[in-house]
């Protein structure tokens, strides 16, 4: 028997958010909401894989199923959403052997697991048989309402659309996290529909577990960890405390400096090493790692990339899925990099674009490189070896290979590969035409003049 099954409800049609995509599935700091939830489930409750409650159109889609191979879930399928009690009905039959049940909603990502941790002791150390988890809200509108007596006890939660006028002003909020026993479980299939929406809520254990003389108690916390979901206000809402969260957390607990956290975006998944700095306006993206003393220039979009000890990126700096980036490189303004190894020193410093390559330590790439990886069907690679130089507005065909201490002289369109210390050079042979300036010009006054 496990003692804490958790329960994540994600099969809500979300139609208020207006959108095709699943509502879980968006993002809060480029992260999808569910994985939020997973990541916190799996410091509560780490021995046991929880349960995602999903619609069909949910299961379909391909960002659940890579989250599911991630977090290694079961998934139930809530053929008709008819509310969140007969969501959790869907999952009986798994969790017949919990003794305690933890409903966390797809839609509530926020939660910390230290703040479940808390609800878990405290429902078992006052015994009870349902704990909610609630909040003091600045506004209520939407939220289910608590009605309590005393400073555990809960009597009942209501529904906004249930509420009496008298009940409105109440500013208790449930905050959806429920954690009940097998006994309150085995009492689920008393709930019925009879309400404003005509959906089961699960809201109405609470009233069914009090009739039969059980313990209910609640819980409040911080209202930025338990705000719902439920249109792209509210997203946004979100992305913005959590922005303020993650900011914060590279600061206090990694030592990063920021000049402007307010236009600092940061993916919950970026690792930052010591003394890195952040200048104003940088992005950083998904599955970025941030070497120690890193420095980012303002405008700099980075994204799935690795970036070395001391190396400086930007201004205006776009590096994509798989930059991997050495120690001590500097990539300047309006250089994109995707796909590609940059060695220790090598500097990039203007108006490039480097994809499917691996470069040396010690190049030099000059203005307006580009590494022609793309032949309209496949992606070839280009290898740079150490101490290259390649001269400004040159295009390097992939694929290519220019070895150690080669050079590529300025404006040349390389195909073939350069062997080390040879130049390669692949340009129109210059001619000066001798007093042409003059020529030219009195021969266009005299046709002005005619
Ligand atoms: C719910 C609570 C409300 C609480 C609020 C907190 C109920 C009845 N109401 O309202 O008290 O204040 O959350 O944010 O529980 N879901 C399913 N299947 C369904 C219906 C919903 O899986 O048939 C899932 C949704 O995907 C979502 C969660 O349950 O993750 C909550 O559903 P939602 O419709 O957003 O409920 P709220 O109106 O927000
Ligand atoms: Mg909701």
């Amino acid at each position: 028997m496990s003692e804490l099954q958790i329960i994540i409800l994600a099969a809500g049609c979300g139609k208020r958010m207006l959108s095709s995509l699943p509502k879980v599935l968006h993002k809060l700091a480029a992260m999808p909401m569910l994985a939020h939830v997973l990541n916190t489930a799996n410091e509560v409750s780490p021995e046991t894989s929880p349960i995602v409650v999903a619609s069909e159109e949910l299961a379909a889609q391909p960002q659940f199923h890579i989250l599911q191979q991630k977090y290694n879930f079961n998934i139930v399928i809530q053929k008709e959403r008819l509310g969140t009690a007969h969501a959790v009905m869907a999952a009986l039959p798994q969790v017949a052997t919990a003794q305690n049940i933890l409903v966390l909603y797809g839609d509530v990502p926020l939660i910390e697991s230290s703040t479940l941790l808390n609800l878990v002791k405290i429902h078992k150390k006052e015994q009870a048989t349902l704990s909610c988890l609630g909040f003091d809200a600045v506004c209520a509108d939407g939220y289910g309402r608590l009605l309590v007596n005393n400073s555990y006890d809960l009597n009942n939660i209501i529904e906004d659309k249930d509420l009496s006028p008298e009940q409105k002003s109440i500013t208790i909020c449930n905050s959806g996290i429920l954690l009940f026993t097998q006994q309150a479980l085995s009492l689920l299939k008393k709930i019925n529909n009879q309400n404003q929406a005509h959906e089961y809520y699960l809201t109405s254990l609470v009233n069914i577990v009090q009739q039969n003389g059980l313990k209910c108690i609640y819980q409040l916390t911080d209202e930025k960890q338990v705000k719902g979901v439920n249109d792209k206000h509210q997203l946004a809402e979100l992305e913005y405390i959590l922005q303020q969260k993650l900011r914060k957390q590279a600061m206090i607990k990694c030592g990063v400096t920021m000049l402007d956290p307010a236009s600092t975006f940061i993916a919950a998944d970026v690792k930052f090493g010591k003394d890195v700095i952040l200048y104003p306006n940088v992005h950083l993206g998904s599955g970025v790692v941030l070497g120690d003393g890193a420095t980012i220039l303002p405008f700099s979009v980075i994204e799935g990339a690795v970036i070395g000890a001391n190396s400086i990126i930007g201004p205006f700096a776009r590096l994509r899925l798989g930059a991997d980036i050495a120690e001590e490189v500097k990539i300047g303004n309006f250089v994109e990099i995707k796909n590609s190894k940059i060695n220790k020193g090598t500097k990039i410093n203007h108006l490039a674009y480097v994809g499917d390559a691996s470069i040396g330590s010690g190049c030099n790439i000059g203005a307006g490189t580009v590494f022609c990886n793309y032949d309209g069907v496949n992606k070839n690679q280009t290898i740079v070896g150490d101490n290259v130089f390649i001269g400004s507005n040159s295009s390097l065909i992939a694929p290519l290979n220019i070895s150690n201490n080669a050079m590529v002289a300025a404006g040349s369109t390389i195909n073939k590969n350069i062997n080390s210390n040879e130049l390669g050079i692949a340009r129109a042979l210059q001619s000066n035409v001798k007093d042409y300036v003059v020529r030219h010009l009195s021969t266009k006054k005299a046709k002005k003049h005619q």
